[in-house]
């Protein structure tokens, strides 16, 4: 039906008869003269009609936005001062003598250009969302680095091998998606959370390098950068140590974005302790393009008068900690104001304030609620461990630990925002040293930081150090995602039994949940690890994407539906009873 794609034409095509199929992406009437702008997947060319092709120029008076056309004609240069440079096909233009309309179409419910940011209706209308040059591009390079992946890690031996998406669930943190068995009244499969269990099985079949670009599916909320079903490149790798994987999934990340993007990162990556981040950034996966850090200054409060700060400087679990903003003494009463209700969505109680007017006049050079309740030797060492001067801002968060970080580190990509203090660029880390177990303050009890099959870096004093003990985990993190993560696992049966206890997963569950694990770990298990990226999140950041929701052709909203099939939906009862399945609220139908 075609000789060529639009986007292909030039100017070494003049003279030629080209057939060229599409949508009517404009069509403008000049004073009797038609043009069309036809597009396919490859772009755009102009096409003109000519009143003296009568029958042609008849049928294009005819066509609207989005009718799908075969047309016929010669290329030709546009009239002097004509050409549009924007567009690869400027040069040149198409006088059209055929047309065919292959398809009529209703008014689009918008315009496919990129100014349009209705998302409800965007996912409504995907099909049409997607024909937009933007989201083409998008998924274009998503094959891109897709392709890339596969090449690569095939030639460092790697094998693809599936694994089941109906299986058992796997504990990654998040509520499982339930599949009901019609073979096996009242029991269920779990869609897989990632197939962290069976690459570490095939690392005990003994195929050293396994990957696999992977669905996942997790119900847990949603955000910009988290969606119910994603996609993972998933790896695991037999007889190695962190070395060695890290270094060759940063340069496996480094030539993906020099291949696709052609962007340079950094050699090597940096590397930062969990608690190093923490401390420093109030979150584990720090963007390090802003350039504003916290400041423990718990110590110079402990004695304070003022309760606010005393309380959880003397709380073990409890942090007093200051973000120092140069230059922030711009802000005004008002922002000040929408910055405390901004971290009080962290459950931050206040946000305690000290602006600096000139930093060589003492007390007097400073003002704030609180200035009344610190003796000056806290002030002094205040100002002089945060490097205020003249013109800062100190903001201070005090509470447990965890919500500091969460506020602080919150606050300081607002403020980084607001006053444009990001930088440009790539700032790619690998965050390591993550505590084994964190106390999940909910259901009373430790959670692994990661999952349960992680190793301990210290495997003697796991069980009396439990609190304290480190895990030998490592997240790549680039420009504030985490964009992947993973670790050495255990492979020995004692201390994987050892975690479960630690984690009051008691002898019979565990045989229960994991028995086919523990039973292969007897086997004969080699030392293996792995990671597993978040490739959404990747392509995200390469097409510089807000959302995830932007890089998948059809995601699920906010609230884990999808607007286009309306999924999820009632079933009919027969279905149900075959599923051995009676409703507790009967859905409205
Ligand atoms: P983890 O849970 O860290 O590790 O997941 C790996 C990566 O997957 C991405 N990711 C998500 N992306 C979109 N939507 C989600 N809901 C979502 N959840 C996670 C993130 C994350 O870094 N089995 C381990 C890996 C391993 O240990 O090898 C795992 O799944 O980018
Ligand atoms: P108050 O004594 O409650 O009036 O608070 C005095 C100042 O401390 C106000 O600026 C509050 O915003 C701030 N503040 C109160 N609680 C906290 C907290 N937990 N962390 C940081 N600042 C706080």
């Amino acid at each position: 039906m075609r000789s060529h794609y639009c986007g292909d034409l030039n100017e070494s095509l003049i003279g030629e008869t080209v057939s060229l199929c599409g949508w009517v992406h404009h069509r403008r009437d000049h004073g009797g003269v038609i043009f069309i702008d036809l597009r396919d997947r490859e772009g755009l060319a102009q096409i003109v009609f000519d009143p003296e092709m009568s029958e042609a120029f008849a049928t294009a008076e005819r066509v609207r936005s989005e009718y799908v056309l075969r047309i016929q004609g010669t290329v030709r240069h546009r009239p002097a001062g004509t050409e549009n440079s924007e567009l690869p096909t400027g040069q040149v233009e198409v006088v059209s003598k055929l047309i065919e309309i292959l398809n009529v179409a209703e008014t689009p419910p918008f315009q496919l250009d990129e100014s349009y940011t209705n998302e409800e209706i965007r996912l409504r209308y995907r099909y049409i969302d997607l024909r937009r040059p933007q989201m083409l591009a998008r998924l274009q390079l998503r094959a891109k680095v897709s392709r890339f992946l596969h090449q690569f890690l095939d030639q460092q031996g790697f094998l693809e091998i599936e694994t089941p998406m109906l299986t058992k669930a796997t504990p990654e943190g998040a509520r499982d998606y339930l599949v009901p068995s019609r073979m096996h009244s009242g029991e269920f499969f779990a869609l897989p959370q990632s197939p962290q269990l069976f690459k570490q099985l095939l690392m005990m079949s003994g195929m050293e390098r396994y990957y696999q670009i992977v669905r996942c599916f997790r119900d847990e909320d949603l955000r910009a950068d988290r969606q119910p079903e994603f996609t993972q490149l998933d790896i695991e790798m037999s007889f190695i140590d962190e070395t060695i994987i890290k270094n060759l999934m940063e340069s496996m990340i480094r030539q993906l974005f020099k291949e696709v993007i052609d962007e340079e990162l950094p050699i090597p990556f940096p590397s930062m302790t969990y608690h190093e981040a923490m401390h420093r950034y109030g979150s584990d996966k720090p963007d390090l393009r802003v350039p504003l850090e916290l400041t423990d200054v718990s110590d110079l409060m402990a004695e304070v008068k003022f309760k606010v700060f005393a309380k959880p400087a003397n709380d073990p679990a409890g942090r007093v900690a200051a973000l120092c903003v140069p230059n922030g003494q711009i802000l005004s009463r008002k922002q000040i104001d929408d910055y405390t209700d901004f971290v009080g969505i962290y459950g931050a109680k206040g946000l305690a304030y000290i602006k600096v007017n000139d930093i060589t006049a003492g007390r007097d050079g400073l003002q704030s609620p609180i200035l009344k309740f610190l003796p000056d030797n806290a002030i002094e060492g205040l100002l002089e461990r945060t490097r205020a001067t003249t013109g800062s801002i100190i903001f201070f968060g005090a509470d447990k630990a965890k919500i500091v970080n969460e506020a602080l580190g919150a606050l300081r990509l607002k403020i980084g925002d607001d006053l444009k203090l990001r930088q440009e660029g790539w700032k790619p880390l690998w965050v390591i040293d993550y505590p084994m177990f964190e106390w999940n303050e909910n259901e009373k009890r430790l959670v692994p930081l990661h999952h349960p099959f992680t190793a301990p870096s210290d495997v003697e004093n796991l069980e009396a150090n439990k609190e304290n003990c480190l895990s030998r985990a490592y997240d790549m993190v680039l420009n504030g995602e985490e964009i992947g993560g993973g670790s050495i696992r255990i492979h020995s049966p004692e201390v994987q039994s050892t975690v479960f206890r630690v984690l009051g997963i008691g002898e019979d569950e565990a045989r229960e949940k994991f028995g086919f694990l523990l039973d292969a770990l007897k086997y004969g298990c080699p030392p293996h690890g792995g990671i597993a990226f978040g490739l959404d999140r990747l392509v995200m950041l390469m097409t510089g994407a807000s959302s995830i929701r932007d890089v998948i052709a059809f995601p699920k909203t906010q609230t884990a539906s999808c607007l286009l099939t309306s999924a999820p939906s009632p079933v009919s009862q027969a279905q149900l009873r075959e599923l051995h399945i009676r409703l507790r609220n009967p859905a409205k139908t």
